[in-house]
């Protein structure tokens, strides 16, 4: 249980293994507790100093008895102030106050002084738009420092999902030359290299004044190349000869929009199966999720209590009813029905109050039937061909009007996943290609897919930020990852 390396001397009074405040149990060893200092309270005999080193949300409380600890630990108590960091050794034993268990301390160091004048953390409840501009220290904050814990929770859950039921994790570039979505919604990469000045041509800037580098431009790849929109091309290849794979990675997006729900890049999760349909991608995304949540349930529970209580009072309801009832499936046919209908009630309560076949759904139509039609996760699938990626199969069963496609629509989010099943047949997809203008060409190594030993196969991607709001009830996805990009913004 303890975190003690190989270097760590033996216990002293001045050196004791470190005990993460998680893991912390009443013993009578001595152990170290490091992290960073929440409050400090002086009283005449003692002094209480809450720590909290990361590892959960309620840190350890110190209590450094006058007549117990040593003379350096009495002068250092002077210096303590909200956000240093500290090194307190001392004995686990119960206590009476919030928590049942503190450091009943015998020595106390200061590590990193923090000056409170400059220190932009005060102790009062900061907005998440302030933290916002402080992203490098907003993690030593609860409610950031929550949202990374439940983040990291879901990610291992996922991986340990996947290769528990047979996926292989495979690693697709961030560099590529193809536009997966078709959407043109891709940043450009370049290069400005300080070597080879004298061969090529300089960069310039939007003035045209020269820079110091060297602008390969569509040379140094030998051509065009950007950051990747989805790792699905890449991951149907890998399908496609190892059955079952996903890619876990940052995607990008070049989406001028400035909402609550989209980052310029964001992490995708994207299982691609082989030998499979839409009702496979959408049975396993619907597995995958209960997992996923059943496990945050079981292991983020004072993070969830905490989320419940500052941000989504039903955070809990919502999540077990996620875990326990099984997901609507609904046609986007019948949506658009039900859409029409309600819409037909009061039209000047919709923005977007104009919903037909072909219309692509905005966030307010997805929040509709998520949470009021069917208070439910619910898989809309079946989407009209027009609408959609030129990958995704013909539906067989309706006029050539449909794809096997399917977006899952969550309380709260709205898409939360969008999935396919893949045109497999080789001339209906350059077809289809070729309808929408791309250069067959470009795709040759996608089409040999479909020329040596093509199978049916579907799969989806499930944008990670958006989960880890779903599961904190955080409302902005700005505040979902470490360091968030959105037009106007990459400090840090
Ligand atoms: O529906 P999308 O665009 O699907 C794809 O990229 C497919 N190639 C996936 C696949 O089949 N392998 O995106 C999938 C999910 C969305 O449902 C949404 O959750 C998330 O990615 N997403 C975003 N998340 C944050 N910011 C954005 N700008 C996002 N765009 C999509």
């Amino acid at each position: 249980q303890l975190h003690m390396s190989s270097t760590e001397a033996a216990p002293t009074a001045l050196s004791a293994p470190r005990v993460k405040t998680s893991e912390a149990k009443i013993s009578d060893e001595l152990v170290s507790i490091k992290g960073w200092v929440k409050t400090v309270r002086k009283q005449k005999t003692l002094a209480f100093v809450e720590v909290n080193d990361g590892s959960n949300m309620s840190g350890i409380q110190c209590v450094l008895p006058f007549d117990q600890v040593d003379e350096a630990t009495i002068a250092e108590i002077e210096n303590l102030t909200t956000g240093c960091s500290v090194h307190a050794i001392g004995k686990i034993v119960e206590s009476q106050g919030k928590q049942a268990f503190e450091l009943s301390a015998t020595s106390l160091r200061l590590v990193g002084s923090c000056p409170g004048e400059t220190f932009p953390l005060a102790k009062k409840r900061h907005s998440l738009e302030y933290l916002r501009t402080i992203a490098h220290l907003r993690p030593r904050t609860n409610t950031i420092a929550a949202v990374a814990r439940v983040r990291s929770t879901l990610a291992g859950s996922i991986h340990s999902f996947l290769q528990n039921h047979g996926f292989q994790y495979v690693q697709t570039p961030l560099i590529t030359a193809s536009d997966c979505e078709g959407a043109g919604e891709m940043f450009r990469v370049t290069t400005l290299n300080t070597d080879d000045v004298a061969s090529l041509p300089r960069a310039k800037d939007k003035d045209g004044k020269e820079l110091p580098g060297v602008d390969y431009g569509e040379d140094f790849f030998g051509k065009a190349a950007f950051l990747t929109v989805s790792g699905q091309l890449g991951g149907e290849t890998y399908a496609c000869a190892l059955g079952d794979v996903y890619t876990f990675g940052p995607t990008f997006r070049a989406e001028n929009s400035q909402t609550t729900r989209h980052l310029a890049e964001f992490w995708m999760v994207e299982p691609e199966m082989a030998f499979a349909d839409l009702t496979s991608a959408m049975n396993n995304a619907e597995s995958m999720l209960k997992a996923v949540v059943g496990d945050v349930l079981d292991k983020c529970d004072e993070d969830l209590e905490f989320f419940a209580k500052f941000f989504d009072k039903g955070l809990k309801d919502r999540l077990l009813k996620l875990r326990d009832k099984p997901f609507v499936r609904c046609s986007y046919r019948d949506a658009i029905g039900y859409l029409q209908e309600e819409i037909a009630k009061d039209p000047s309560k919709w923005q977007f109050p104009d919903v037909e076949f072909g219309t692509d759904l905005a966030t307010e139509h997805e929040r509709w039937l998520a949470e009021t039609k069917f208070e439910s996760a619910v898989f809309v699938y079946n989407y009209p061909k027009k609408i959609k990626a030129f990958y995704m199969r013909d539906n067989d069963e309706d006029g050539g009007e449909t794809v096997n496609a399917m977006d899952l629509l969550v309380p709260g989010v709205g898409e939360l996943v969008g999935g396919s099943q893949r045109e497999e047949r080789l001339d209906v997809l350059v077809e289809k290609m070729k309808e929408l203008d791309l250069d067959v060409d470009d795709y040759w190594w996608y089409l040999d897919l479909r020329r040596f030993g093509s199978v049916p196969h579907a799969g989806y991607g499930l944008g990670f930020e958006r989960l880890v709001t779903y599961v904190t009830g955080i409302e902005n996805i700005r505040d979902a990852i470490a360091y968030p990009r959105y037009p106007g913004n990459a400090e840090f």
